[in-house]
């Protein structure tokens, strides 16, 4: 799979990035690791390289820190793979009951940014990594106390690059004021089902288009500043790729039809066309893939094989739209 240079870094990451939110065994509290558990993580690290994927994507929050601590068992299993491959990883979310007695909180506090980060190299058995972002946003958040443990995760050689998560440009832009480097990526929700980063591109002064909060100059400011748009939930967690139909609204039912036309005109999967709809967007959306399962992972990686006509990308968003363009 052909690699390409992130901007604001020297990365070199593969088109698809293998997300580990489902590696680990779900989102049991106290449970421990199974030989079950090791097995899925080592066959889905082998089978994402096997197929060219070098990009991993993490939060100290996935599976309780069961699916950093099953990753960490892959790369002693495997020696000198840490080199081949760029970590990411993500803190600021903070789970009910950490410590005891507390309520579910977002905490960019400097404490919790430093501390956080340093249980993630401990449960991954490594020096660094190579991407740390802000998970979710924090109301109280300071933007100082953000630049002072980046400063000092960085100095101490524990991260090498910063970036978000589900933020809007105002706080992306405050934040990266007080940064003495770039920020490198944003993490945000993005997929033919989930696409108000288009409709708030088409919708602008429609005064009755119901216009979508929170987009408005996000990609723009990105595209300029190399920011790398990171797209999670890419396949809307397989509703237009063979996943339950049952919840689905009548719009994604006829959007899973169209996209499995144009998979069956290429001979392709489904996943493929869903994902080539994000890939054919010019800012060069990185897709974040859920999926745990070897076949999965491969049939995802057939988007590469995809470009979409300009006709067929806007095809595809009228249907999931459900309605013409403005
Ligand atoms: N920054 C954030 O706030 C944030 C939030 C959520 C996720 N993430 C990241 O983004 C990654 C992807 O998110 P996601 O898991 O929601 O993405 P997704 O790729 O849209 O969905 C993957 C999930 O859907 C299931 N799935 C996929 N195709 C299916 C099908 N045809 N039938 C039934 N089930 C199907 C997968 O199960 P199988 O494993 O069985 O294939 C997996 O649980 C995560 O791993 C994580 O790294 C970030």
């Amino acid at each position: 799979m052909e690699k390409v240079l992130m901007r604001n870094t020297d990365l070199r990451v593969s088109r698809l990035c293998a997300g580990c939110m489902g590696l680990g065994g779900g989102w049991e509290m106290e449970k421990a690791l199974s030989g079950a558990e090791e097995r899925q993580a080592r066959e889905f690290v082998e089978a994402a390289l096997e197929l060219g994927i070098n990009f991993f994507d993490h939060a100290n929050i996935y599976a309780h820190g069961r699916a950093e601590a099953v990753f960490g068992k892959v790369l002693g299993q495997m020696p000198g793979l840490r080199d081949r491959i760029v970590l990411q990883s993500k803190v600021g979310i903070r789970w009910a009951g950490d410590p005891s007695g507390t309520p579910q909180r977002f905490d960019f506090s400097y404490e919790n940014i430093v501390s956080a980060t340093d249980a993630i190299l401990k449960r991954l058995g490594v020096e660094y990594l190579d991407i740390l972002l802000l998970h979710r946003p924090d109301v109280l958040y300071e933007p100082e106390e953000i630049a002072r443990a980046f400063a000092v995760l960085k100095s101490a050689g524990k991260v090498r690059y910063f970036g978000v998560s589900n933020q809007g440009r105002a706080m992306v832009e405050h934040i990266q004021s007080l940064l003495p480097d770039p920020l490198v990526a944003n993490q945000l929700q993005m997929s033919l089902l989930h696409h108000g980063f288009a409709e708030s591109v088409i919708s602008f002064n429609q005064a009755s288009a119901g216009y979508p909060d929170g987009w408005e100059g996000l990609f723009e400011y990105s595209r300029m500043k190399g920011v790398s748009l990171q797209a999670w939930s890419p396949l809307d967690r397989g509703a237009l790729s063979g996943g339950d139909q049952a919840k689905l609204s009548e719009t994604a039912r006829k959007t899973a039809v169209l996209v499995k036309r144009y998979a069956d005109e290429r001979g392709v999967p489904s996943e493929a066309i869903a994902l080539a709809w994000l890939l054919r967007h010019p800012a060069g959306i990185l897709p974040v893939l859920g999926t745990t399962r070897p076949d999965r992972l491969a049939a995802c990686a057939r988007s590469l094989e995809v470009t979409l006509s300009r006709e067929e990308w806007y095809s595809l968003f009228e249907a999931a739209r459900g309605r013409p363009m403005p």
